[in-house]
């Protein structure tokens, strides 16, 4: 057998050299280098020199054979695209304490009271811990199977005595250890290798697997991007820990959409689903101060209506200060040009913070106008009207352009209770039919006059 050759493997993005460097080559990052032992000629694969010759079937004939299974919690399911697909790996990212542990305990929970067959492996929680959390969670009951083990030989020796569960959960992939390694575990090797051998377990015995993986300062899956592209799905479970909002957010899914986000409230006894976020992004709203106007967004394929929030007050700074939660920062700076240059307001000796309520984030660009009226609103000091809602992309010019799903966003606002909307004047069909009244405007000075009193309403409604 030859000698396992040896590599130093960077902790970060997982690339290799020969020789120790006290900056990573490929990715620039510093002190990330660690040595690790690699792979023997014979490795993963057993030690067969010659491979076998593959049996070739045609992608036409035959039944896909992915019936879904449904866990029961349904914000899970959602973002999953419907459920678990048999045979399948998903990795689930999220700071410590956001709530992975909690919310696959609930998942394996409801699955296995609803018959199904379930493995929890824990590298992090005893037992006694675990049993403690489910009783917690009133979940004291449910026939989960459960294993503090962290060996990888052990758990496959398991796995493949008897018949395999319908779901294995591995909390986390980092406590993992392989011995076919000499690296210790949690790193990008080991990681790496078990990622690999579970997932083809999981594809040759048809159980899904979910994998929880811990995230580094940066917000990445620690451990190579590489495992990231090994597994079919990947869920991002986000939040502020000072929130009780919990957002599941799918980043990459081979079996459905990536754009949808599940909303759950962390409780005393758990996760609770949130069937319908806009009530609880907008439940303690201040619609009485300057600075906030409710935006009316699309999460995958659900409306939902938060609160945006700014403050702008005259700067003691010679470089004012600009600090943006929840939205993009270039995005921010982008629409304060946009103020100061088209609608003349003099925002450039003023700090601007601005924040969505609830720990939301926003990627749209169609919140570009309710950020803007919140700014606007701040700036002269008046409060805007309480039922009114916002959408819009602003362009470089102030123009404002028609957004996608209009018709469906004007529903839900409709549906809480909003008499007014302030939209882009090119308007579809439908949703000059809502029950909402329509302020359209075609250009951000329309709506910055109408505020500050100046000029005449931009409210032509055409
Ligand atoms: P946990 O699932 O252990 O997080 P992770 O696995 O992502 O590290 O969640 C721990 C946090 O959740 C902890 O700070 C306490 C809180 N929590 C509740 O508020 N209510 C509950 O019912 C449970 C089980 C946890
Ligand atoms: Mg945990």
């Amino acid at each position: 057998m030859a000698k396992p050759s040896r590599a130093y493997v960077c902790q970060e993005c997982g690339a290799t050299s020969t020789q120790w460097a006290g900056k990573c080559p490929a990715c620039e990052a510093w002190n990330t280098m660690v040595e690790e032992a690699g792979l023997g000629a014979s490795g993963a694969t057993g030690g067969k020199r010659s491979g076998k010759v593959i049996d070739i079937q045609s992608l036409a004939s035959g039944s896909a054979n992915t019936e879904r299974i449904i866990t029961g919690l349904n914000e899970f399911d959602r973002v999953i695209g419907g459920g678990l697909v048999p045979g399948s790996a998903l990795l689930i990212g999220g700071e410590p304490g956001i709530g992975k542990s909690t919310l696959l305990l609930q998942v394996a929970a409801r699955l296995a009271q609803a018959d199904g067959t379930v493995l929890y492996l824990s590298g992090e929680e005893a037992l006694s811990q675990v049993r403690l959390r489910a009783e917690r969670l009133g979940l004291g009951d449910a026939p989960v199977g459960f294993a503090a083990e962290t060996g990888l030989a052990s758990i496959l020796r398991t796995l493949e005595n008897g018949k395999p569960p319908q779901l294995i959960v591995v909390d986390s992939i980092q406590t993992l250890w392989s011995d076919l390694l000499e690296s210790a575990p949690g790193t990008v090797s080991q990681v790496r290798m078990c990622s690999q051998i579970l997932i083809q377990f999981a594809k040759r015995s048809n159980a899904a697997l979910v994998l929880v993986g811990h995230i580094t300062k940066d917000g990445q899956i620690a451990g190579p991007k590489v495992v990231e592209h090994m597994v079919d799905t990947v869920l991002y479970f986000e939040g502020e820990t000072a929130h009780q909002f919990r957002i599941l957010r799918a980043i990459k899914n081979r079996f459905g959409p990536t754009d949808e986000i599940g909303v759950f409230e962390m409780a005393g006894d758990g996760l609770r689903e949130v069937p319908n976020p806009s009530e609880l992004f907008l439940g303690d709203r201040d619609a009485a101060s300057p600075g906030t106007a409710v935006f009316a967004g699309i999460e995958g394929t659900r409306p939902v209506l938060v609160e945006f929030q700014a403050l702008v007050a005259p700067s003691p700074l010679g470089t004012p200060r600009r600090a943006v939660v929840g939205w993009d920062s270039s995005r921010l700076a982008m629409i304060l040009a946009v103020l100061e240059t088209r609608c003349n307001l003099r925002l450039g000796a003023h700090d601007v913070y601005l924040n969505v309520a609830g720990g939301l984030r926003i990627n749209e660009p169609a919140a570009d106008l309710a950020a803007a009226a919140a700014l606007v609103s701040s700036f002269v000091g008046h409060a805007l009207p309480s039922g009114c809602l916002y959408f819009g992309e602003v362009s470089l010019s102030g123009a404002i352009r028609p957004v996608g799903q209009m018709a469906l966003r004007l529903k839900e606002a409709e549906k809480l209770g909003f008499s007014t909307a302030v939209v882009p004047q090119k308007l579809d069909r439908e949703s000059r039919k809502s029950g909402i009244e329509l302020e359209p405007i075609s250009h951000l000075t329309d709506f910055t006059a109408t505020l500050a009193g100046t000029g005449e309403s931009g409210a032509n409604v055409s």
